[in-house]
């Protein structure tokens, strides 16, 4: 039937999810996941009534100049700063995210990053597979403890509360720093109070980020917010690379200016600064915060609500970005 309108799906997903739009559309899902280059995804939005896309696919005025009956880009994710906004509203297309279903599973996942810092587990694991462990000594990769400690949160959405939820069963106070601060019953309900961005970086014994990259937050963490952070502290990003300075954080855990330091993302990413890769008070991993089965799933399912709800097969499920 070619009168149906037509979506493209930049990746596999999950086919039984993405069957739901069938009964709709004409759907081309790739069979492989890359990063398409500006003529590949500008060749591939032609002609498409909606896209599903995710982080790798960088969307701005290039790529939709010949899409003219898109209406919608779907994206896999919370955050959608590879998405021009701007662009896509000058040429009245909407954009949505996945906010909400990765809260969960993105906090669990800091929170591993957090205690594999704190207790080295990476460089210990490297050690035991290199064939390093003859004897288990007494005072041999000793970490840190997080009871009693602070929790520093620099932006305090709705997965920010979640982690900061977790810190209760940590025995660990909660300071926080938000645009703004959240209504008192929301800060009861995750124990956290509001500091001052200075406050919390001075305070901080693990300072998570998990807020979105904007130009406004770009490079928000750099060398003279690393100057003003503990020499124990420990940094854990799950939010965007751009966010943090790369480099200058290289430089801080190598002079252990900062003790330690657990990324999920990275300017630049899959790339990571070969400066973090020498280090061994770094916890590196590949960007898999939201990445269980249950919740890339529940992603795609909000995506394809999205698209639709655009065309008015169904209520809109998924928050719209600000
Ligand atoms: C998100 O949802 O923004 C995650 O980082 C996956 O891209």
């Amino acid at each position: 039937m070619t009168d149906k309108p037509r979506v493209w799906v930049s990746r596999p997903t999950f086919p039984g999810v993405i069957a739901r739009l069938e009964p709709h559309f004409q759907v081309t899902v790739e069979a492989e996941e890359r990063k398409f280059s500006q003529s590949e995804l500008a060749a591939r939005l032609a002609g498409q009534d909606a896209v599903i896309v995710g982080l790798k696919d960088r969307i701005g005025a290039a790529e939709i100049g010949a899409a003219e009956r898109l209406r919608i880009v779907a994206n896999l994710g919370v955050g959608y700063d590879n998405i021009d906004l701007d662009a896509m509203s000058a040429a009245g297309i909407a954009v949505s995210n996945t906010a909400d279903v990765l809260n969960e599973s993105v906090a669990d996942y800091t929170w591993a990053l957090l205690l594999g810092a704190a207790r080295r587990m990476s460089a210990a694991e490297r050690w035991l597979r290199a064939g390093h462990w003859q004897a288990t000594e007494f005072k041999a990769w000793l970490g840190t403890d997080v009871r009693g400690r602070t929790l520093g949160i620099l932006g305090m959405g709705r997965i920010g509360q979640a982690i900061a939820r977790r810190a209760l069963g940590f025995g660990m106070p909660v300071i926080y720093h938000n645009r703004t601060p959240l209504p008192e019953a929301d800060e009861r309900g995750c124990n956290a109070r509001h500091v001052d961005k200075q406050q919390l970086l001075r305070e901080s014994d693990f300072l998570v980020l998990a807020l979105p990259l904007t130009t406004q937050t770009r490079h928000a963490v750099g060398a003279v917010e690393l100057a003003q952070m503990k020499p124990t502290a420990m940094l854990i990003n799950i939010a965007r690379g751009g966010i943090v300075d790369d480099a200058a954080l290289a430089t801080a855990l190598r002079e252990r200016r900062l003790a330690g330091a657990a990324l999920d993302v990275f300017e630049g990413e899959p790339k990571v600064h070969p400066a973090l890769l020498a280090l061994d008070n770094v916890v590196l991993s590949p960007h898999i915060a939201s990445a269980t089965t249950e919740t890339r799933r529940a992603m795609t399912s909000v995506a394809v609500d999205n698209v639709l709800a655009m065309f008015g097969h169904g209520p809109q499920a998924g928050r719209p970005p600000n």
